[in-house]
C-alpha cells in the first residue's frame, strides 16, 4: 500500500524540465564581430533563413540545419572570429539557420521568462517545418540538425519525430528529463549526440547522467554519444572568449565532436 502511494510521487520528482538560462549568464563579447558573414539571408517558404554554402563542390542532397539559441540570426559569434553557421559551411555542408524565432530574437539582457511566452512549440514549430519542407523540395534527402540551447529542444523533437537523418545537441534547455529521452528510445531511429558543459546551470551534469541512464551503454541502437566539456558554462559551443584557451578549445571540441558524428551518420 505504502509503495503504491509513493510511486506517483517518485515519478514526479524524477522528471524535470531543464530551465532556460538567463541571457546574461551567457558569454558575450563587448567587441563587434571582426568577420563578415559568408552567407546571406534568403526566404524559404516565407521564412527568413541564413544560408551559407561551402566554397568547394557541395552535395545538394545533404544539408546542415542549424537551430540557434535565443539570440538568433542577429547574433554572430564574436571573439573567436568566425560566424558559427559559416563554420559548418567551411566543413563542406550547405547550411541553413532558420529564423524560427519569428523575427523576435532576444537581446542580451532580455527577459527569457517574458520572451518564452511567445516562443512555445506552437509558434516555433511551424516556421521550422516550413523550412524543412522547402529544403526537401529543393532536393535535400538527408538533414543533419544541430541545435544549441533553445535549438536543442527542437533538434530533440526532430529526432523524436524521425524527421531528420542525424541530430546533435549542445547545452539544451526546456527538455523534460528523462521523459523526452525515453520518447526517443521508444519511437526514434535517429542517432543523437549531446555536448554538455560541466558548469551549465540548465542542462546540468546530473541531467546528463539521467540521459545516459536512458540512452547510454548501447541501450539506443541508432546511436548515442554524450561528451562533457569541463570548466565551461552554458552556451560554450556557440560563443567563446578568444583570450581564454579553455573556452576556445571547448567550443572547437564541441564542433569537432558534432561534425564527426554527423559525418559518420550521413550515408
Ligand atoms: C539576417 O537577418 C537578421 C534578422 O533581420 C539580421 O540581424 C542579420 O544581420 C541578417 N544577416 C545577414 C547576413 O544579412
Ligand atoms: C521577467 O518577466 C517575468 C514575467 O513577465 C516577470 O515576472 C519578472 O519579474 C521579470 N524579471 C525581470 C528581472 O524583469
Ligand atoms: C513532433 O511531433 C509531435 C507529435 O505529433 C508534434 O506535436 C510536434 O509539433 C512535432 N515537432 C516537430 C518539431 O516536428
Ligand atoms: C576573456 O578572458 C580574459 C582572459 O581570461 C579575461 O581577462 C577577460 O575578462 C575575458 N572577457 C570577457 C568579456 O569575459
Amino acid at each position: 500500500m505504502k509503495v503504491l502511494l509513493l510511486l506517483p510521487f517518485l515519478a514526479a520528482v524524477q522528471s524535470a524540465v531543464v530551465p532556460a538560462v538567463d541571457t546574461e549568464a551567457h558569454f558575450h563579447s563587448s567587441f563587434p564581430s571582426a568577420v563578415e558573414p559568408q552567407g546571406k539571408n534568403i526566404s524559404l517558404n516565407g521564412v527568413l533563413v541564413y544560408e551559407t554554402l561551402p566554397q568547394q563542390k557541395l552535395d545538394p542532397t545533404k544539408a546542415v540545419l542549424l537551430l540557434t539559441d535565443v539570440f538568433g540570426l542577429p547574433s554572430p559569434d564574436n571573439l573567436v572570429r568566425s560566424i558559427f553557421a559559416d563554420q559548418w559551411a567551411a566543413a563542406g555542408f550547405q547550411t541553413y539557420a532558420p529564423d524560427y524565432l519569428n523575427g523576435d530574437a532576444i537581446p542580451v539582457g532580455g527577459n527569457v521568462t517574458a520572451w518564452i511566452v511567445n516562443h512555445g512549440e506552437a509558434q516555433t514549430t511551424p516556421p521550422l517545418l516550413a523550412v524543412i519542407k522547402a529544403l526537401k523540395d529543393r532536393g535535400v534527402k538527408q538533414i543533419a540538425a544541430t541545435g544549441y540551447c533553445f535549438g536543442g529542444l527542437y533538434v530533440t523533437r526532430l529526432v523524436q519525430n524521425n524527421t531528420i537523418t542525424v541530430g546533435t545537441v549542445a547545452h539544451p534547455s526546456l527538455l523534460n528529463v528523462p521523459t523526452d529521452f525515453e520518447l526517443i528510445k521508444a519511437q526514434s531511429r535517429i542517432p543523437i549526440e549531446i555536448n554538455n558543459a560541466e558548469l551549465d546551470t540548465g542542462f546540468t551534469p546530473a541531467f546528463a547522467l539521467q540521459t545516459d541512464a536512458v540512452l547510454g551503454d548501447g541501450q539506443y541502437s541508432p546511436g548515442y554519444l554524450r561528451k562533457q566539456f569541463d570548466a565551461v558554462a552554458h552556451g560554450f559551443a556557440v560563443r567563446a572568449n578568444g583570450s581564454d584557451p579553455v573556452q576556445v578549445a571547448a567550443k572547437q571540441g564541441a564542433f569537432d565532436t558534432s561534425l564527426s558524428w554527423i559525418k559518420t551518420h550521413l550515408k
